[in-house]
């Protein structure tokens, strides 16, 4: 399968390693030969490192030797099946680039975004056939995180879902369909929630950074804190993505900490300062994170918007309870998933926690949803 992916970034190069993984030619477009340039050494890297760590079925060299790197948008589109946009996330430049994927590529291949938050239905409105238009919504990093979500617009068409959901079988993947293409799709929006929030219990004095980074990793068991990972995957990433959701609707308070980190251009590791320091900008480094720091942390006050958010997702048909766990656990390697921790901390709890942000914030995103609501009153669960 000839595959082309537009843009180079962490999301891009990492799409692209997984294609060559399974098997396919990948030509990787970019503006300029310096980030192709970058975008081959970080994928040697991380088939190095995921060779050491047995993780390769044939050896890196062989893999390698199915990636070109090209400037020329119009070589790269030539003959494909599929095509896998990941450009920065603005609007104009995706429509753009969709305007001209849909004169250059051939007429049957797969359009795929991999935006994080803007709806596939109007992505898809320059494109002469909507029906070949999909989300494969990868995880940071692409490598390594199992979960796509697979997100249908308005008219995509059960053939080209299916094609998607091949596709990342091949890459080694586990699909999750999003019935609605709501701005953040699941994981996003279920992550908002727990970014924002964390940074709220900061800004409101109730604890620091992090004791909230050590109570999600030491007491819940994630595999990286809210802060942390926002300093891993890029502040400006976690910025952006939700500023594009609260353009299309999704109601967040935006609590000050991102915005200032992002204008102050403090973006993470590949800054090497964000919420943290490193000893090396763009190096992987992990944070040191003090495993009582978080002991004294409510959890349900913590959690409880993320929660509320999946009940929202349930609610509204844009995912099943399974699936939004599945989400969670697989795209954010959460132990448990989502609704699975409001289950096991306690609905009422849950319930009593959002009432609590809501007194300290005045904000209606607060509110219960009228779903988690019925929950409690009937002390039926979300399965
Ligand atoms: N390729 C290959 N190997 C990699 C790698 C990559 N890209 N990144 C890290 N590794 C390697 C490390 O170098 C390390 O190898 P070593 O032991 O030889 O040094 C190994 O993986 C394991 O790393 P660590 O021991 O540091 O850490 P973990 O066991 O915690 O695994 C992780 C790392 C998989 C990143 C894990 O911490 C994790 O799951 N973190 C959460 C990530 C997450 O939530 N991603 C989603 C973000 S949201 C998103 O992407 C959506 C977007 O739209 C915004």
């Amino acid at each position: 399968m000839k595959v082309a992916v537009i843009g180079s970034g962490t999301m891009g190069h990492g799409i692209a390693q997984l294609a060559a993984m399974a098997g396919c030619d990948v030509s990787i477009n970019d503006v300029s030969e310096e980030l192709l340039n970058r975008a081959v050494e970080r994928i040697r890297w991380s088939l190095s490192k995921m060779n050491e760590g047995g993780k390769l079925k044939e050896n890196a060299d062989s893999i390698m030797s199915r990636i070109r790197v090209n400037v020329s948008l119009n070589d790269v589109l030539n003959g494909v099946s599929v095509m896998f946009e990941a450009v920065p996330e603005t609007l104009d430049l995706k429509l753009r680039l969709f305007r001209v994927a849909d004169e250059l590529a051939p007429h049957d291949s797969l359009l795929a975004t991999n935006t994080s938050s803007i709806p596939i239905t109007e992505i898809a409105e320059v494109v002469q056939q909507p029906e070949r238009v999909i989300g494969m919504h990868f995880f940071n990093p692409p490598q390594l995180m199992p979960l796509v979500e697979i997100v249908r617009g308005k008219k995509t068409s059960d053939n080209y879902v299916n094609k998607a959901v091949d596709i990342s079988k091949q890459f080694g993947k586990e699909a999750v369909l999003v019935n609605r293409d709501v701005p953040g799709f699941i994981v996003n929006r279920v992550l908002a929630r727990l970014m924002n929030t964390s940074c709220v219990l900061v800004t409101h004095g109730a604890t620091t950074i992090e004791s909230i980074d050590s109570a999600l990793k030491y007491r819940l068991g994630f595999p990286m804190g809210a802060f942390e990972l926002a300093d891993y995957s890029g502040i400006d990433v976690f910025y952006l993505v939700f500023q594009a959701m609260k353009e299309r609707g999704f109601m967040m308070h935006e609590c000050p900490l991102f915005e200032e980190k992002y204008k102050r251009g403090e973006l993470g590791i590949k800054t090497g300062l964000g919420f943290y320091k490193y000893p090396e900008a763009g190096k992987y480094h992990r944070a040191v994170i003090s495993t009582e720091a978080g002991t004294n942390v409510d959890l349900a006050m913590l959690v409880s918007s993320a929660i509320n958010e999946a009940i929202w997702l349930v609610r509204e048909g844009v995912s099943e309870p399974r699936d939004i766990d599945r989400a969670t656990k697989l795209g954010l390697g959460y132990p448990q998933g989502i609704l699975e921790i409001g289950n096991k901390i306690g609905m009422q709890k849950i319930m009593n926690a959002l009432n609590s942000l809501r007194e300290l914030t005045s904000w209606d995103e607060y509110e219960p949803d009228s779903l988690l609501q019925e929950i409690v009153l009937s002390g039926a669960k979300l399965t």
